[in-house]
């Protein structure tokens, strides 16, 4: 497959390691393919321990420079990757949905998404305070200083290729941290074209490095190596259990941005047209790939009809295709495992007693696209109720009372968002106390921004991405007691 880039140069094979672009050891390379047309786009390199034990060590000996620059030296570099970034907008919109198969539009807006935390951080970055203490006694005195914690390993997914990168390397960088990351398989072209950026914006060789290659031998290295003080990963639950019980051997702080099982709670004194306006965007951007994704949606009884029926007609108006064509508005999954996969999820409410409003199974597209489907009559014993779908299928259950809605959107292990439609000014207060999540939507399907701090709670994970407090897990606290004062 040709791409037609502006820029050719943003499409790299190799790793990044000390600043020079390497093959991997043994020479050998992955394949990436188009999720929607199955067709080759690239190859990079297949790395594996050793290349990710160099990277480290380059990160490692870059660090200590770069802790020692100021912070308006950080913030000038950020900004210089930042306005590369947006000026190559289009061309990494191109490589985005090539890879990951997204429409060209939600590419385009991931780019400026991303982009915007590295802006974010690079003003942040001036912004790190300390703290004077009122001292114990007349001869101390007490500070608290931030310092950057070191190298930090950064893990990334295929749902947001470019975003989730540039969230966890910014404030990093901005704090005065040196990073190595490890892309996923399927879309690691958006992250190296960001490190080509990063290059040009003139980072010093070692602070930002990245390889691709055997994820499990790579994963255990940045787990296991003691230079490495700190593991950032965007992805699935299970996977991120496995790495923080890896980092606990060393001791290495985390931060986790794990599954969810977002509920959509619509109350009878909600505006409808704009709780089905909510529903279409948090439930099926990015094909229903994302982890802050509508994976139930909760209808009081009362307004269920009218709420399914505006639903289904809105899901009427999605163009199902690939993501590079005019008009489309979802694509295709990120492989065939998992159009299969969201497929059973259907076929398991189905075989319990859920009916389809619209949609039901595979795309007459084949390969990696389904249907945008809506399912009722839902109940909790249904995989859907319990499991994070990962795919365009909207379950709709009913309540009766508020206490009902609270309980049933809490009955879950994750807590990354909740959204929920009402204009009872009171009731909005009460639901969003309740509601054990760290992202509460209210009137709102759009939660993700830069300014504000993404993170969940319960097994979602911990730490926060974005926002005043995003700096904060990329800085260790040391206080410093100051004795002899007094005469
Ligand atoms: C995610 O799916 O992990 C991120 C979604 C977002 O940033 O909105």
């Amino acid at each position: 497959m040709t791409l037609k880039l502006k820029d050719k140069s943003l499409i790299v094979s190799q790793a990044f390691i000390n600043g020079d672009w390497v093959d991997a050891d043994s020479g050998e390379t992955l394949d990436v393919t188009n999720p929607a047309t199955g067709a080759w786009v690239s190859k990079v390199s297949k790395c594996g321990t050793a290349e990710t034990r160099r990277m480290i060590e380059a990160a490692s000996v870059a660090q200590k420079s770069w802790a020692k620059t100021t912070v308006k030296e950080r913030a000038a570099l950020l900004r210089r990757w930042f306005n590369l970034i947006m000026e190559n907008q289009e061309d990494l919109a191109q490589i985005l949905t090539a890879e990951q198969g997204k429409p060209l539009a939600e590419s385009r807006g991931e780019i400026a998404y991303g982009a915007n935390y590295v802006e974010w951080f690079s003003e942040e970055s001036k912004r790190v305070y300390g703290d004077i203490i009122p001292q114990p006694s007349n001869d101390k005195r007490v500070m608290v200083i931030k310092q950057p914690v070191g190298v930090v390993a950064c893990i990334t997914p295929w749902n947001f290729p470019n975003a989730m990168l540039t969230r966890k390397i910014a404030p990093a960088i901005a704090a005065g941290c040196a990073v190595v990351c490890k892309p996923a398989n399927a879309t690691p072209l958006s992250a190296l074209a960001l490190m080509v950026l990063a290059e040009r914006a003139g980072f010093p060789p070692g602070l930002v490095n990245i390889l691709t290659g055997r994820t499990a031998e790579i994963g255990a290295e940045l787990t296991s190596n003691p230079l490495v003080r700190k593991v950032t990963f965007t992805g699935s639950t299970p996977v991120g259990k496995q790495l923080m019980a890896e980092c606990a051997a060393t001791v290495k702080r985390t931060s986790m941005e794990l599954g969810g099982n977002a509920p959509f709670i619509v109350f009878d004194d909600a505006d409808i047209d704009s709780a089905v306006q909510g529903a279409m965007i948090s439930k099926y951007r990015n094909a229903g790939q994302t982890c802050v994704c509508s994976n139930r949606i909760l209808v009081q009884s009362s307004v269920s009809e009218e709420f399914t029926a505006k639903f289904t007609e809105a899901v009427k108006t999605l163009v199902v295709g690939n993501g590079d064509q005019e008009g489309v508005t979802v694509g295709p999954l990120i492989d065939e495992k998992a159009a299969v996969g969201v497929c059973e999820f259907i076929d398991d409410a189905v075989a319990k007693g859920a009916m389809v409003t619209i949609g039901g199974g595979m795309s007459s597209r084949g390969g990696c696209f389904v249907e945008p489907t809506i399912l009722v009559n839902v109940s909790r014993d249904m995989r859907v109720f319990s499991e994070e779908i990962f795919g365009p299928v909207a379950p709709i259950l009913t309540f009766e009372s508020e206490d009902e809605a609270i309980e049933m959107a809490n009955d879950t292990e994750f807590g990354l968002a909740a959204y929920f439609y009402s204009r009872d000014i009171g009731r909005v207060y009460r639901v969003a106390e309740q509601l054990e999540y760290g992202i509460v939507g209210i009137n709102e399907g759009v939660i993700s921004n830069e300014m504000a701090p993404f993170g969940g709670v319960k097994e979602s994970g911990s730490g926060r991405e974005g926002s005043k407090y995003g700096m904060d897990d990329y800085m260790d606290i040391k206080y410093m007691c100051v004795g002899g004062i007094d005469k």
